[in-house]
């Protein structure tokens, strides 16, 4: 990869596509989501190498719970295999692994991968992956206007202490902002996806279903997010 090139210092996955990957090939949606898990290793060993400082990853979102159930049981058995097995490499790979999402209501067995997990990377530097499960941003922004208000009823701050800064301080994870969102398998929406944290990030939509979305089709990506420019309300440089 071209090392001139500049790397978002957060991006954002919503990984899809999983299911019609798997369809188009005549099998059924779970082994989509199994192919899937490969793909992200390769990618996670890749991100390591570029230098990417945060990455979140949308893997079950607050909704998901609508599917069939067991597709959803299939996914929570994967999530535990690859907590436990497939994503053991992040520890000597020096990534930190948290998670964004409502505990409630993931099975005891998940509740405890996920933990052990975060236990095992939580000194790791090389960079934060965060692990968006049973996540919604609006049970993020309702759970945390829960979190503040507690705090104010106790006493513990005043209206004057809550500020931007204050409400991204107790969203799930204490993350900078997102520079880069990307969703494959060509829809062009974020479904429910860290509004708060994309408010100036840029999008990105390739059509490649997640199990395709290889290295390769990453560092297009970043070619591509290189050739932005960035205004923050500003004006153009
Ligand atoms: C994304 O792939 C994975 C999850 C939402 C868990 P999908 O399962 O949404 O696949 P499509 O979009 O139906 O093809
Ligand atoms: C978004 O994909 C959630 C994840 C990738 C985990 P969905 O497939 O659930 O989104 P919609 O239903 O197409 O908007
Ligand atoms: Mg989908």
């Amino acid at each position: 990869m071209n090392l001139e090139l500049q790397i978002p210092n957060h991006i954002g996955i919503i990984m899809d596509g999983n299911g019609r990957w798997a369809q188009e090939k005549g099998m059924p949606r779970t082994m989509g989501h199994k192919s899937a898990i490969k793909t992200l290793k390769e990618l996670c060993l890749h991100m390591a190498d570029v230098g990417v400082h945060y990455v979140s990853l949308y893997a079950f979102s607050t909704e998901n719970f609508k599917r069939e159930k067991s597709e959803v049981d299939f996914l929570m058995d994967l999530f535990i295999s690859s907590f436990q097995k497939e994503f053991q490499f992040l520890i000597e790979k020096d990534v930190r692994v948290c998670f964004s999402g409502r505990r409630e209501p993931l099975p005891e067995k998940v509740l405890q991968a996920m933990d052990k997990i975060v236990e095992d990377t939580k000194n790791n530097q090389k960079f934060t992956l965060n692990i968006c499960l049973n996540y919604g941003s609006h049970a993020e922004i309702v759970d945390t206007t829960r979190k503040i208000c507690e705090k104010y009823h106790k006493g513990e701050i005043s209206l004057e202490d809550i500020t931007e800064e204050y409400i991204q301080k107790n969203l799930y994870q204490d993350l900078p902002p997102l520079d880069f969102v990307i969703r494959t398998s060509g829809e062009l929406r974020i479904s429910n996806f860290m509004l708060y944290q994309a408010s100036y990030a840029e999008f990105y939509f390739p059509k490649v279903y997640f199990p395709d979305f290889t290295v390769e089709e990453f560092d297009k990506a970043i070619v591509e997010y290189h050739k932005r420019n960035r205004r923050f309300g500003g004006i153009q440089k």
